[in-house]
């Protein structure tokens, strides 16, 4: 009988879980555009929070709020990086600069060019915007992509 009502309260709870899960990450407006943008990075990076990072680039789900170059599962981090480390915390307005010309970005941000990782750009401002938007909007939700 006790086991009968466990799996009672089991399935309960499970029902209820998945719509929990979706609401936790509703993206809307800059956010789920950004969404769409960020598939022009995923030939490098994850964007998913269970996933680790690839050799071709770091995992990238929690990096909004946080310092460059710190995730800790990627071992690739290029000169530029590592110079810049505890000169940058990622916000929307720098990811946008990065990502608009990560060259000039760090050499910005080290007073010197070094060799750095990421050989992309994405010129298109409001696109930039919209997948900076994304990452905060993911920032800390374990269900978000
Ligand atoms: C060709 C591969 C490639 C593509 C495409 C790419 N990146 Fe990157 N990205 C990298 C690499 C490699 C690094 C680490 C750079 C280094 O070590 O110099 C990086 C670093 C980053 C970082 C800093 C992460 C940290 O740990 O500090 C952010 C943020 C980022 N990329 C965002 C993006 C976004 C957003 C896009 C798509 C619009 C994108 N990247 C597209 C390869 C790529």
């Amino acid at each position: 009988m006790r086991k009968i009502v466990l799996g009672t309260a089991m399935a309960a709870v499970l029902a209820v879980a998945p719509g929990l899960a979706q609401a936790a990450c509703t993206l809307s407006g800059d956010a789920a555009e950004g969404q769409k943008v960020s598939k022009q990075c995923t030939a490098c990076h994850v964007f998913e929070a269970s996933k680790p990072s690839r050799p071709t680039g770091p995992n990238i789900h929690d990096s909004m709020g946080r310092g460059i170059g710190e995730q800790a599962d990627y071992t690739r981090y290029s000169a530029a990086f590592a110079a810049a480390k505890g000169k940058v915390t990622w916000d929307e307005a720098k990811v946008v600069e990065y990502v608009k010309d990560p060259k000039a970005f760090l050499a910005k941000v080290n007073g010197k060019d070094l060799k750095h990782g990421m050989n992309f750009k994405l010129a298109d401002e409001t696109k930039a915007k919209q997948v900076a938007a994304f990452l905060t909007a993911i920032k800390g939700k374990a269900d978000c992509p």
